[in-house]
């Protein structure tokens, strides 16, 4: 049975949006690493899969953007991506690989770290993906420390179903009341709206009084920081997390 939380959220968690990607190129251990240094509470990445089955991390299904290749990974072998430099697109980076979910599990095991798992999977479907995932996880017994979320609700459901222990959250960009009232009809763990949401009058309370997680992204400006903060979400996800984690040690108190 869900607990309803009576008081504010007191310190809500700051996650590195494709890691510390203002330092580093996005979703590259590089940037994951920079995260934890920096003292980020998680990493936020997207989760894709080539067409020879490896599970691969990077936000564009196309490969224009990032390495400068028009090309999709679902259509490229593990071999061929990872010949590619995932630091085309930022100034002054050296070569540096598109890692694969193993590698970036293997490290992470590690760390005292959360990551969300994102599964872009709306464009393409990646069919079965979601077993895929959690043996991964499985192999290093992470389930209390993964939270996996996507844009596609039935994929979300999916990983609810296989693994109901496991933190499940449906991503969005517009109508809060329908994404709430179908993650309690489906008992899924959390949501992760477009920060503009939060704007929304009574949405943030009610996930608050049903105990699902709100986790909004992309939070970059600081007086939209501070205004989170002070409705209780329970998480940042933001391409700045030095600033947020700032933010939100000089916004909470300590507890005594
Ligand atoms: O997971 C939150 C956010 O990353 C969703 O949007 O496009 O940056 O993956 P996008
Ligand atoms: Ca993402």
């Amino acid at each position: 049975m869900r607990t309803c939380r009576t008081e504010p959220t007191i310190k809500p968690t700051i996650f590195a949006h494709r890691g510390a990607r203002l330092q580093f190129p996005e979703n590259t251990m590089p940037a994951f690493r920079a995260a934890c240094d920096l003292g980020a509470d998680g990493i936020e990445l997207d989760l894709q899969r080539t067409v020879d089955g490896k599970l691969v991390i990077c936000h564009d299904e196309n490969l224009g953007r990032l390495a400068g290749i028009d090309i999709n990974i679902k259509d490229m072998t593990w071999r061929q991506l990872s010949e590619l430099n995932a630091g085309y697109s930022f100034p002054g980076s050296p070569e540096v690989r598109f890692p694969s979910l193993e590698e970036f599990l293997s490290w992470f095991a590690w760390t005292s770290l959360t990551v969300n798992i994102e599964i872009k999977n709306s464009v393409f479907p990646y069919p079965l993906i979601e077993s895929e995932i959690l043996y991964a996880i499985d192999q290093y017994r992470l389930r209390d420390r993964v939270i996996v979320s996507s844009f596609n609700f039935d994929s979300v459901v999916e990983m609810k179903r296989l693994a109901p222990d496991l933190s499940c959250a449906f991503l969005f960009k517009r109508w809060p009341n329908r994404a709430l009232s179908a993650a309690l009809e489906y008992g899924l763990d959390g949501l992760h709206p477009h920060f503009l949401n939060m704007f929304v009058p009574g949405f943030v309370s009610r996930c608050r009084r049903h105990n699902i997680a709100v986790r909004l992204w992309t939070v970059n400006s600081p007086r939209v920081m501070r205004y989170a903060i002070r409705q209780g979400i329970d998480t940042l996800i933001t391409d700045d997390p030095a600033q947020a984690l700032k933010i939100r040690n000089e916004s909470v108190k300590p507890s005594s």
